[in-house]
């Protein structure tokens, strides 16, 4: 009886609890609340946060990787220290809130002139739980997260404050267990790994202004940013890890910005990640669009994107041995190639506020292309292009599939300058171009007949080497961009269409102004004797 007594007095007691609970929270998590119901768990801490409207957005890698990609319940987590992030805006909030529910918080500042808030990162102790906080520092495409400097328990290793990192704006979603997460998981895990920032040199860029006088042209600027950003955000997209390269990587580490004569914008990719699917996304795009596809897909291969304006190259990048890469450089019928220290992994920089990826040792990779400290003022003009060797020319079949043209609306172009930019340089009838341009590099094909010319004079054949020298020496006495004048090259002496006259003076202004801009500067450098070289 006593026992039966108790049992309905126990009984009672839970159900006016439940009632009063389900009356405390009116709340959709009420489910949730009695496997949460000790105020020990992070799911205490989040919850009261979140009743104060702080949005916390869950960012740790592992975690992430936990809960979306492994589908494992949020009750296995037993990690002790967990990284959330909020947006600046939130800080204040934030760091209030924390007052009023007596939590205990540490914090990591760093001192900035320039900045509004200056805590980085903010370390909520609760019982054996640690929540890591990341502030969310925003620019004009990215979040920043900067270097922790609170010090930690040894085995701790945060993922965000780590290092200096970058991560582009990202969609959330509200978890059920009331915090936020990014919408597309395994996106911001690609991201995050290409995440680690790396500045410009500062150094240098006051310099370049100060003593070289070169200054950034601004009408350039939204011309060219803007199309590069669209570039860099599509192939974010499309997961392909590329970098900005050449001549656009120089401007952003030695200038903070572009060479002011720059006429093009260059980025490199991995042939390991090839697929049809940048060059799908690319036909007849309104921002940018390809126009030319050089080389095969499996050698020397470069997109050219134009923005009706200015010519953005795609190249991929091939591996070669154990610690090298090169990518090709077509010029007439002669392949180039150019060589690149290994790497397999991409780092984030700034350019005017945007993300974009660039290589995680800028030094080792200039020092290649350039020469070992010889970029880190501006190229003489007896500068030899370094880092450019003649490797072959393309055989008579491989050469049919060597040019693709595509019109602005995406179609493959079999017009007169798609035909005579093969035909000029072919041995065999120009008649019989046209239907090539249309196969497919898998299909086989018979060689159609030899010019008339060839039958008719052997010797001829020579002939073919004079551009190629010329080819050379003309780029021996290049600058920076050997590139931008190829570009020219290949189209001189054919016989543009309209269309094509059109992308031949956008390709043509930006050139004349840089070697203007050229010789102004060379002059200057010959007026001006040498400082002290640049140490990084
Ligand atoms: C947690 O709950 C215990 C008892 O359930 C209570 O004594 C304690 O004050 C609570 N702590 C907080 C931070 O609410
Ligand atoms: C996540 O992003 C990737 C890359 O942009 C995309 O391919 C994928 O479809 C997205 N997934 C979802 C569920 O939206
Ligand atoms: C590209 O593929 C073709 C056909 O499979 C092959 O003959 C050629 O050697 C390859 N080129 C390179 C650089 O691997
Ligand atoms: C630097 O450039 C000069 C002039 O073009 C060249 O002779 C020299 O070999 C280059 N230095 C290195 C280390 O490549
Ligand atoms: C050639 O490639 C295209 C698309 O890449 C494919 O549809 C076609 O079947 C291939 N042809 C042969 C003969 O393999
Ligand atoms: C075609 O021209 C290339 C160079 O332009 C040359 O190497 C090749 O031998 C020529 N082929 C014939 C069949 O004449």
């Amino acid at each position: 009886m006593i026992c039966f007594l108790f049992f309905t007095y126990v009984l009672f007691w839970l159900t006016l609890s439940t009632i009063k609970q389900i009356n405390d929270l009116n709340k959709p998590e009420i489910s949730h609340q009695t496997r949460f119901r000790s105020n020990r768990t992070l799911y205490f801490v989040i919850n009261q946060l979140f009743q104060l409207q702080i949005n916390l957005v869950l960012i740790d890698p592992q975690i992430l990787q936990h809960l979306f990609i492994h589908r494992l319940p949020f009750d296995d987590i037993h990690r002790t220290f967990i990284t959330f992030a909020i947006v600046e805006e939130s800080l204040q909030p934030l760091i209030s809130s924390l007052h009023d529910l007596k939590l205990s918080m540490k914090t990591s500042e760093t001192n900035s002139r320039n900045r509004k808030h200056l805590v980085d990162h903010i370390f909520i102790k609760h019982h054996r739980l640690t929540v890591h906080v990341a502030v969310l520092h925003k620019y004009s495409s990215y979040y920043r997260i900067h270097v922790n400097h609170q010090s930690l328990p040894k085995n701790v290793h945060l993922p965000f404050g780590d290092k200096l990192r970058a991560i582009d704006y990202f969609e959330t979603e509200l978890h059920e267990y009331l915090f936020y997460y990014p919408r597309n998981v395994s996106h911001f895990l690609w991201l995050y790994d290409s995440s680690e920032f790396i500045h410009c040199n500062r150094r240098l860029a006051s310099r370049m202004k100060k003593k070289y006088n070169i200054h950034e042209s601004m009408s350039q600027l939204s011309l060219i940013v803007k199309p590069m950003v669209h570039i860099g955000q599509s192939l974010n997209q499309l997961q392909k890890h590329y970098w900005i390269a050449g001549g656009t990587l120089l401007g952003w580490y030695r200038h903070c910005g572009l060479i002011p004569y720059t006429g093009d914008a260059d980025f490199g990719l991995f042939y390991e990640e090839y697929d049809e699917s940048i060059r799908s996304h690319f036909l007849g795009n309104p921002v940018t669009h390809i126009w030319a596809a050089l080389g095969l897909v499996n050698d020397s291969l470069e997109f050219r994107l134009s923005s009706g304006r200015y010519v953005f190259d795609l190249f991929w990048t091939y591996r070669e041995g154990n610690n090298a890469r090169w990518y090709g450089y077509q010029a007439q019928r002669s392949k180039y190639r150019r060589s690149l220290p290994l790497f397999s992994k991409v780092c984030s920089g700034d350019l005017f506020g945007y993300r974009f990826s660039v290589p995680c040792s800028p030094i080792e990779y200039l020092d290649h292309e350039y020469g070992k400290n010889n970029w880190t003022v501006p190229l003489q003009k007896d500068y030899g292009w370094i880092n450019m060797k003649y490797h072959s020319m393309w055989n008579d079949i491989s050469w049919m599939y060597a040019v693709r043209l595509y019109s602005p609306e995406g179609h493959l172009r079999s017009d007169e300058l798609a035909i005579s930019w093969v035909a000029k340089r072919f041995n065999y009838t120009y008649a019989s171009v046209p239907s090539f341009l249309n196969v497919l590099p898998n299909e086989t094909v018979t060689l159609p007949p030899l010019k008339s010319e060839f039958v008719q004079v052997k010797s001829q054949k020579v002939e073919e080497q004079k551009p190629v020298e010329k080819e050379e020496q003309r780029q021996e006495e290049e600058e920076e961009e050997p590139e931008g004048e190829g570009k020219e090259n290949e189209n001189e002496g054919q016989e543009p269409n309209e269309e094509e006259q059109e992308e031949d003076k956008n390709a043509e202004k930006p050139d004349t102004e840089a070697q203007e801009e050229k010789q102004n500067e060379e002059e200057r450098n010959q007026n001006e004797p040498e400082e002290e070289d640049v140490d990084e």
